[in-house]
């Protein structure tokens, strides 16, 4: 019976103690069992009631109990004091690992500068079809079918895709398309900025396959060219620098009479002249005053309407402010050299 009482006793003790979630706990466990009024004691009283062969015996079961019950206190004492491995602890006065930071491509936040100097002057940004029609794009520029001129632009026309009323179908090869489609869509006074894709069969150093214009179409009343003159001077400053000087020279342009390049001071050398520019001046672009058969194809009555326009190259001007060498390496996507300008 005692025999028992000490083994179940004994099971009852690693119950608990298996149980147990701190010291505190287990420190009551200690003391309920084998505390000097704890129940295994209480058995011991029992004893002396037995004879020598079963006091031997139960004595010796005793001792082994209790031997047990420690065995286990102490395993479980050393369980719950195991410190935890560091890589499970959460410092919250360490520093914060930073997420690698993206930012938008440079020629993106070009467009964006462009954009937020020309709406200061009280342009709107516009944006007409990249697949176009011969008429949008050169027809209605003044430029006839075989027209010597149009040999400048490579184009690439789309096979199978014509209109009889506006002719071949053409990748944009620059924005002046937008010029007869705004005065289409509104009409004067007339202030757009249209940014897009143009596509020409180029590719070289400073002339890609794809790349972007940015045209400036002003139709008012009274518009000269002192207006274009104004606007020219105040992109330059605003976008290259206030040491910037721009000046316009006689060319000629089929949708503009007269026409007029634009040359803007050299990054370099500032108008002194040096190997990378033209005697001191680097070129922007094409502009002059919108020419009256332009006017007209748009249904603008050229005797009470004036204008200006320009298409500059969005790659060039870019090249142009930062010295970069070659326009390839705006579209390579290499972070190396896109991470330069932040
Ligand atoms: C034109 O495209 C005219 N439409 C500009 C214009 C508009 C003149 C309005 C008058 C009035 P041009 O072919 O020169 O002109 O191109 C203008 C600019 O586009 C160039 O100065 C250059 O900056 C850029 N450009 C032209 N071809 C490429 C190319 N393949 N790659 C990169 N930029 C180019």
């Amino acid at each position: 019976m005692l025999k028992d009482q000490i083994r179940n006793l004994k099971n009852e003790a690693i119950g608990e103690i298996l149980e147990a979630k701190s010291p505190q706990e287990l420190e009551r466990i200690r003391a309920s069992f084998l505390g000097r009024t704890g129940k295994i004691n209480q058995l011991t009283k029992e004893i002396p009631k037995l004879s020598g062969e079963e006091k031997k015996n139960l004595g010796q079961l005793i001792n082994e109990t209790k031997k047990n019950i420690e065995e286990a206190l102490l395993q479980l004492q050393n369980k719950l004091s195991e410190k935890k491995p560091l890589e499970n602890r959460f410092d919250i006065t360490a520093p914060g690992i930073k997420p690698p930071e993206g930012h938008l491509h440079l020629v993106t936040e070009a467009i964006r500068e462009i954009t937020s100097i020309f709406t200061s002057l009280g342009f709107h940004r516009a944006r007409y079809p990249e697949v176009e029609w011969d008429w949008y794009a050169f027809e209605g520029l003044n430029m006839a079918e075989n027209h010597p001129a149009r040999d400048e632009w490579e184009t690439f026309f789309i096979e199978d895709f014509e209109s009889e009323k506006y002719g071949k179908g053409v990748l944009t090869p620059h924005t002046s398309s937008g010029q007869l489609r705004e005065m289409e869509k509104y009409s004067p006074p007339i202030r757009m900025i249209n940014i897009a894709k143009c596509y020409r069969r180029q590719s070289d150093m400073s002339h890609a396959p794809m790349f972007y214009q940015f045209e400036g179409l002003v139709i008012d009343k009274n518009i000269n060219i002192s207006h274009l003159k104004g606007t020219i001077d105040y992109f330059t400053k605003q976008y290259f620098g206030s040491d910037r000087k721009s000046r316009i020279r006689p060319f000629h342009f089929q949708f503009t009479e007269p026409s007029f390049e634009v040359d803007v001071t050299c990054l370099i050398c500032h108008g002194k002249g040096c190997r990378t520019c033209k005697q001191g001046w680097m070129e922007l672009g094409g502009s002059g005053m919108v020419h009256p058969n332009v006017l007209q194809n748009g249904g603008i009555d050229p005797d009470k309407y004036t204008g200006f326009a320009f298409g500059w190259g969005v790659e060039r001007v870019m090249m142009m402010k930062y010295g970069i060498p070659d326009i390839r390496l705006l579209f390579d996507g290499d972070l190396r050299f896109l991470k330069q300008f932040f």
